[in-house]
């Protein structure tokens, strides 16, 4: 069967919440079902930015796999690895290195951004200019025909288009040109109507308890101009409602939007029933993570399966690199 390849990559952060699920992963979930999938954890990535505090990235590499494994990706259905377990990334990375022009990686606009937002890192390191080199070489040492992605990261995919096409020209066609495919995505926010993040303290995690969902969704902001029960809200700029679309059945969700706008259901109840509905959706993911935590073992052979996996592709294209470069 000739299933099209496609292949995504997160960095390790810490735990993941609603948003990197409802943003990236419930859309891999689904694609391991139509499509050949490769989803690795990008650890060199994440030194990229982070390489002056390293001690927690080992950690958090084992617990976003036991998150992946627990929302439901199948080392049966997909290839699941670590980056820094396949060396010949980094060997592809050095040879793209070669042919990848500095002014493509100096007006990548995610460069531009970061360069600005995070001024009290020093960035101003090869290693973070050439992210999108290393990122093209993640891409295309597995010949991806798709990368599923947030906007976000469109400019990477364009750099690893060029790249591959005038790696193609110089030493002939071995990489074809992969394509973004967008991910759709509820507009779901933290609990202060900012964009759910970690580092604005204001995400919802996987692996978090029914208490701490009922407290969380508590302290959700609703509609900004409904300060009184008494005051008729509106659903359609309101986050608990949001949630209730992705969470709550649908009678519920009328009921909360007529309801609402009627000021006859006030937030404080609202929240309760989402909480509930929440936590009852996260239960098996819960109860997953639980086991997959008890059972490091497991863990690891799945992390080792899936990297040999990943590794004979991409042996087989270093092979064809090599020949092609003739070195
Ligand atoms: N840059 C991506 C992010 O920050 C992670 C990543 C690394 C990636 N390599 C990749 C994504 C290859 C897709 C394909 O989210």
């Amino acid at each position: 069967m000739n299933r099209k390849r496609v292949l995504s990559g997160m960095r390790p952060t810490g735990q993941l919440h609603l948003g990197n699920f409802h943003g990236a992963l419930e859309n891999w979930v689904k694609m391991q079902e139509e499509y050949d999938c490769f989803f690795f954890i990008a650890d060199w990535h994440a030194l990229t930015s982070d390489y002056e505090n390293t001690k927690n990235i080992k950690g958090f590499v084992k617990n976003m796999m036991i998150d992946w494994l627990s929302v439901g990706l199948s080392p049966e259905k997909c290839t699941l690895f670590v980056q820094s377990h396949i060396k010949e990334h980094a060997e592809l990375f050095l040879l793209l290195s070669m042919i990848t022009p500095v002014p493509w990686l100096e007006r990548n606009p995610t460069y531009k951004e970061q360069i600005a937002q995070l001024s009290n890192k020093d960035l101003s390191t090869f290693g973070f200019l050439g992210y999108p080199v290393l990122q093209a070489a993640d891409i295309i040492i597995y010949k991806a025909d798709g990368v599923p992605v947030g906007v976000d990261q469109v400019p990477h995919v364009e750099i690893t288009r060029e790249i591959a096409r005038r790696f193609n020209y110089f030493y002939g066609e071995i990489f074809p040109e992969p394509q973004a495919i967008l991910t759709q995505t509820p507009k779901i926010l933290g609990l202060d109507r900012r964009k759910m993040s970690k580092s604005y303290n204001n995400a919802i995690y996987l692996s978090e308890s029914p208490d701490e969902i009922a407290k969380k969704v508590s302290q959700m902001i609703t509609d900004p101009q409904r300060a009184k029960k008494s005051d008729p809200g509106n659903p359609e700029v309101c986050n608990v409602f949001e949630f209730h679309k992705l969470y709550s059945e649908k009678d519920i969700v009328e009921r909360a939007d007529t309801e609402c706008r009627k000021a006859q259901i006030g937030c404080v109840e609202c929240k309760k029933i989402l909480a509930k509905n929440l936590s009852s959706a996260l239960a098996p993911i819960r109860e997953k993570r639980i086991y997959y935590e008890s059972h490091p073992e497991i863990v690891a052979e799945l992390i080792m399966t899936g990297g040999n996996k990943a590794r004979k592709v991409a042996k087989a294209t270093m092979e064809e690199v090599r020949g092609a470069v003739k070195i």
